[in-house]
């Protein structure tokens, strides 16, 4: 299902929890509300650009749905997640953006049939973003992150924008020791991932099946550690969907318009 009246292309804007998306929400023209698969969607123009906001909620399974239904009820034709995660790489901290490369699935093991984090049958462990649609999104936290000088900014001081592999599985990584024993499985396979969620490999491969672009960012809500749990959830509540608004508003503002 095409937007009324739009000859532009729809682009899907995913988060995982209401808290990342309620910045995107209030901005939204026009916004229509659709349930899909128990889904409430968001149809409307975000900077002149017809959009459709989802929900992943949390977890590959639960993502999975909800790219699909963006995908096979929406048509959307490109798909961007904005939402946050843990940071793993040094230098990865609170505050953070990271543009994903590529996600790997950190918890899948189907060894010895497959070597591990290989998803069976597709001959591969990694899925990659979109890299036009991942160029404009570089360049659009960027912009955000070094223009935000105003002391009411939600951007932390000194916010980097890193751009590599995430790891993503079903399971919020709370401990220094379980993100260092992540950290050297995935390594010891030839992976180094700069930070950890629950969605974004499920989304890609999504995305991929289908052949629809896809790119995501993270802001670095924690660091994976034992205080994880702690900074989480104070993190989403007060700064994550100002950055999910702000790099997202760059971003419609520098997608093509078809002449
Ligand atoms: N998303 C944000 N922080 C996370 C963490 N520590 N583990 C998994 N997903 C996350």
């Amino acid at each position: 299902m095409k937007l009324a009246n739009s000859r532009l292309p729809l682009t899907a804007i995913l988060s995982a929890l209401p808290e990342e998306q309620h910045g995107l929400l209030e901005q939204l023209k026009g916004a229509q509300k659709q349930t899909v698969a128990g889904r409430d969607f968001w149809l409307g123009q975000l900077h002149g650009q017809p959009v459709a906001l989802g929900l992943s909620r949390i977890g590959k399974v639960s993502a999975t749905l909800t790219a699909a239904v963006l995908i096979g009820h929406f048509a959307a034709s490109r798909i961007v997640f904005t939402g946050v995660a843990g940071g793993l790489a040094q230098g990865v901290k609170v505050g953070d953006v990271v543009v994903a490369e590529d996600f790997i699935q950190h918890d899948l093991d189907a060894s010895p049939l497959f070597p591990r984090y290989e998803v069976p049958l597709y001959g591969r462990s990694r899925f990659p973003c979109d890299l036009a649609l991942t160029a404009l999104l570089t360049l659009a936290a960027h912009r955000v992150l070094t223009t935000s000088t105003q002391t009411a900014s939600p951007i932390l001081a000194g916010a980097q924008v890193h751009r590599g592999l995430i790891a993503s599985g079903d399971r919020f990584v709370s401990s220094a020791t379980e993100s260092s024993a992540l950290q050297s499985a995935l390594q010891g396979a030839g992976h180094t991932p700069l930070a950890v969620e629950m969605e974004g490999a499920a989304v890609a491969q999504v995305c991929a099946d289908y052949g629809v672009a896809f790119a995501a960012m993270r802001t670095i809500s924690d660091r994976a550690d034992d205080t994880a749990h702690i900074d989480f959830p104070t993190f989403v509540t007060d700064v994550a969907s100002l950055y999910a608004q702000r790099i997202m508003d760059e971003l419609l503002r520098s997608l093509p318009v078809p002449t």
